[in-house]
């Protein structure tokens, strides 16, 4: 049975139809797309980037209609969704479904939210024609761009799928598929030579067309400096203190469902008084507030 469309929302007429718009002060009721020149402009004026990770329809659909801008299907559905130890086993496929159940979500609600595939690990390294398949797996699933890890050595890559027209998203810092390589978990980019290493990959990063950069773990002073200095690509810190164009965190870290030990640059967002409900949708719309008013992150307390 199909139900009359409700003109006041756009969603109304869909199973999803039940999510009404943000409440958060200054979030239009029926936001626009959220498409890369938005995104540039954001930038452009200050205005930070709010980005969340989802794995499913349905919590992609709440992050969405709480008014956060950058849904990112990341590989941490590994660790979080897949119970494995690092991000190194997650696999194309995998990647494809999560995205794919994302992007529905998405289509059933506002479909308001700019949507990022993660490609995984041994997807992009062989070539940039293999990078390219891949990257089309992810679009074809409803990404609107793409995330890479990695410094210098894919910005030949990132050329190749920008000038294809694949919006690419760089990572740097802290980069979880190579963990075993770094040894760890560890802040990266400290000391002078490291941070020199760190600005000029950047550099090549936004030459070769990346237009976003996650940077993790990264030190307060460098992430807000290189911020400053990457004036056509966003930068989106996480534990890279409160500097950067935009915030990203791990969905399940920032509702407090970490099972291992929670980060020190995760805030649980399903406490405290800015979530007087201590729901879901809540915590999305207490962090999207935090980040827009610069109350997320500290960077005493989240950043080193
Ligand atoms: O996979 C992921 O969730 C990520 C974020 C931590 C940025 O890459």
């Amino acid at each position: 049975m199909t139900t009359p469309a409700d003109t006041s929302h756009p969603a109304s007429a869909t199973p999803y139809g039940t999510l009404p718009p943000s409440s958060t002060p200054g979030t239009p009721p029926a936001r626009k797309p959220v498409s890369l020149p938005r995104l540039r402009e954001m930038q452009a004026h200050g205005e930070k980037i709010t980005m969340l990770t989802a794995y499913d329809a349905t919590f992609a659909a709440v992050a969405d209609a709480a008014g956060v801008e950058c849904i990112l299907v990341g590989d941490s559905l590994g660790m979080v969704c897949q119970g494995l130890t690092s991000t190194v086993g997650v696999t194309l496929e995998t990647m494809r479904h999560h995205t794919e159940c994302v992007a529905n979500g998405l289509r059933r609600s506002q479909a308001t939210a700019w949507l990022i595939g993660d490609l995984p690990f041994g997807s992009y390294h062989e070539s940039k024609e293999q990078a390219l398949r891949s990257a089309t797996v992810l679009m074809q699933a409803g990404a609107h761009m793409v995330k890479l890890e990695g410094g210098g050595w894919t910005a030949e890559t990132v050329r190749f799928l920008v000038e294809r027209g694949i919006p690419v998203c760089a990572h740097l810092g802290l980069t979880p598929q190579t963990v075993h390589a770094l040894g760890g978990y560890r802040v990266q980019g400290k000391g002078d030579e490291a941070a020199a290493t760190m600005t000029r990959h950047a550099r090549d990063l936004q030459d070769a067309g990346a237009a976003m950069m996650v940077l993790e773990m990264v030190p307060a002073a460098l992430s807000a400096t290189l911020t400053q200095e990457l004036t056509h690509c966003a930068t989106i810190g996480i534990g890279a203190g409160n500097g950067t164009a935009g915030q990203v965190l791990v969905l399940h870290d920032m509702l407090g469902m970490n099972l291992g030990k929670m980060p020190k640059f995760v805030r649980n967002f399903m406490e405290g008084p800015d979530n007087k409900t201590a729901s879901v949708r809540g915590a999305m719309e207490a962090y999207v507030r935090a980040v827009k008013d610069g109350s997320f992150p500290v960077n005493a307390t989240h950043a080193w």
